[in-house]
């Protein structure tokens, strides 16, 4: 039976565990909710985050959790691993771990990535695995895919841009969104009711990593050749269809190259996270 419908919650201020929310997400979403709920943040580290409060434990040994979800009424789940080459699905492992830990019915918001049922990347197969654990949890819940974020696009330029010849792949685009416009979609779902899948949401444009590459070795004033390499593959020719894109969910305003321009300091080196 379906979870997604509305129900009643607890009189008073809602108290939303965020998984996550030290990362680079994390760190736009938890401003985005506090003041609007009792903001409580996961994590294996000893740091404060402002507007919430850290309890302190990790999602591969299942330490710190029971303290954790105590009279959680939403749960945010965006703590991830990332991709591990020697173990890809250890996002599906973190999860199976908090759902076991979870008692009550709190309502589950999970962020995922446009493309993870098309792309057979080992990390996007772990994401749709996640996905279906989230929906067959018996809790009410809500998942919503985005498209890459900006801080991640921006980093892979700066990698790519490192050698002497920038290299992109070639015919691939990408439909970066601002990383604060995703936190506060998923704060208002947050906040929401439980709504099941959600339409997917991308940037407010598909641009080719190659004019993406351009503008980026411009912004920083660096002279480069740019490379299009041939990537040959599955998965390079699902990207290449753009299958991690969503034209019709284009609903982020700012653009990447805004983003850019943000970061980049007067010697033409960038903000961090990206450098
Ligand atoms: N990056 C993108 O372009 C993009 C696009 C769409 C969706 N997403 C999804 O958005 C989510 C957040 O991505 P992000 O880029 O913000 O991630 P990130 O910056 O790499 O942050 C990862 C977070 O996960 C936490 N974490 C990792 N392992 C943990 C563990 N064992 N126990 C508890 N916490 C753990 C970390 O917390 P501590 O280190 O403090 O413990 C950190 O807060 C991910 O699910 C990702 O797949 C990302």
């Amino acid at each position: 039976m379906s979870r997604t419908g509305r129900r009643s919650r607890r009189v008073g201020m809602t108290t939303i565990l965020v998984t996550g929310g030290t990362g680079v997400l994390g760190r736009r979403l938890v401003p985005a909710l506090s003041g609007r709920a009792d903001v409580r943040v996961l994590t294996r580290g000893t740091g404060t985050v402002e507007g919430a409060t850290t309890v302190r434990g990790d999602l591969e040994t299942g330490a710190g959790l029971p303290g954790a979800l105590a009279g959680a009424d939403v749960i945010v789940h965006a703590a991830s691993s990332g991709f591990d080459r020697r173990r890809p699905d250890r996002d599906v492992g973190a999860t199976r771990r908090l759902l076991e830990a979870i008692s009550g019915d709190p309502h589950l918001v999970y962020i995922s990535i446009v493309g993870v049922d098309e792309i057979p990347l080992p990390y996007f197969k772990a994401k749709f695995a996640t996905e279906r654990l989230v929906e067959e949890s018996g809790l009410p819940w809500t998942i919503l895919r985005t498209t890459q974020f900006h801080d991640l696009v921006l980093m892979a330029l700066s990698a790519l841009a490192k050698p002497p010849v920038a290299i992109v792949p070639r015919g691939i685009a990408v439909q970066s969104v601002d990383t604060g416009e995703v936190a506060g979609r998923l704060a208002a779902l947050a906040l929401g009711e439980p709504a099941g899948r959600m339409p997917d949401m991308g940037g407010p444009r598909v641009e080719g990593l190659d004019d993406l590459m351009r503008t980026y070795l411009g912004a920083v004033r660096r002279r480069r050749p740019i490379l299009r390499l041939p990537i040959p593959g599955r998965t390079a020719a699902a990207y290449r269809e753009g299958r991690h894109t969503t034209p019709a969910g284009a609903t982020g305003v700012r653009g990447f190259t805004e983003e850019l321009l943000s970061r980049v300091r007067a010697d033409g080196t960038l903000e961090s996270p990206a450098t």
